[in-house]
């Protein structure tokens, strides 16, 4: 199986992707996590987005077309993979074609969530995350079982430098200029068509403003159901 999860920032794209990465047994490939490892790590990537990304700006695409290319001809893609965070531009997106036609790999399935920017801007201030892990909590919705420690390990969660208020709403900006036209690419088939690639990604679009076993059983039901779908031309 070989899926993007859309959605703007908050909407629950990391939370959902951790429960279909294990149902399904395909790796959950976080962009947003790999630079915040590399940032972490102060590796000569994460000096180089830190700053970007704090003020919640866009990496380049450049950069995170390469920094895709490589990740996805990983071993452990071989069976399919989740994508959370890429891809954010129409460049990027056109960039993905090609590299999953170059590979053979055509998407299955592109789902869109969406929740009110209200209720993300209350989502992501209390959103606590255990940076070894990914583990993401939030304060009221989904507490850890002790306050501020990760439930496995026991160990400090912390609030991304990204999450401050000012900043989710650069986010939310960022996302309606720059991604958000990513909908109409998917929904309405106006990708790159490829002679070989002889299917499309099947797009869904679903409510995420629900508890998050709901839209877990949505997605479920829509990706256990669907293992082969129509072709669209
Ligand atoms: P990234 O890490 O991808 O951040 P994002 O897209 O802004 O997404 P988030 O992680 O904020 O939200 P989410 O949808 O995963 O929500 P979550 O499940 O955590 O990117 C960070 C930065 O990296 C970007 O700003 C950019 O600079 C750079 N970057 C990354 N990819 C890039 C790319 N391709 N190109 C260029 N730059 C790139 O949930 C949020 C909170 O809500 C949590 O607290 C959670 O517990 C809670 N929650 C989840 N679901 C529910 C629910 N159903 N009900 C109630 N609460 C819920």
């Amino acid at each position: 199986m070989r899926l993007v999860l859309l959605g703007s920032p908050g909407v629950g794209k990391g939370t959902q992707a951790k429960f279909i990465s294990e149902k399904f047994h395909v790796p959950h490939i976080s962009t947003g996590d790999i630079l915040r490892a590399a940032v972490e790590a102060g590796s000569p990537l994460g000096q180089q987005v830190k700053r970007i990304m704090d003020e919640g700006s866009l990496v380049s695409d450049d950069l995170m077309i390469q920094l895709m290319k490589e990740r996805l001809q990983q071993p452990d893609c071989i069976n399919g993979f989740l994508l959370d965070g890429f891809p954010r531009t129409i460049d990027q997106a056109k960039h993905l074609e090609r590299i999953l036609h170059q590979n053979h790999t055509p998407l299955d399935f592109v789902i869109q969530i969406t929740v009110p920017e209200e209720e993300i801007i209350k989502r992501l201030s209390g959103r606590r995350i255990h940076p070894a892990s990914g583990r993401v909590y939030h304060i009221a919705y989904n507490p850890p079982q002790e306050r501020d420690l990760d439930d496995v390990t026991k160990e400090p969660l912390i609030q991304r430098p990204d999450d401050q208020e000012g900043t989710i709403r650069k986010r939310l900006a960022v996302y309606r200029e720059q991604t958000k036209p990513l909908i109409n690419y998917y929904s309405s088939n106006d990708l790159v068509t490829f002679e070989t690639l002889s299917k499309h990604p099947v797009y869904y679009e679903i409510d995420g403003n629900r508890p998050v076993e709901k839209v877990n059983e949505n997605l479920n039901a829509i990706l256990g159901e669907e293992t082969i779908r129509p072709n669209k031309h």
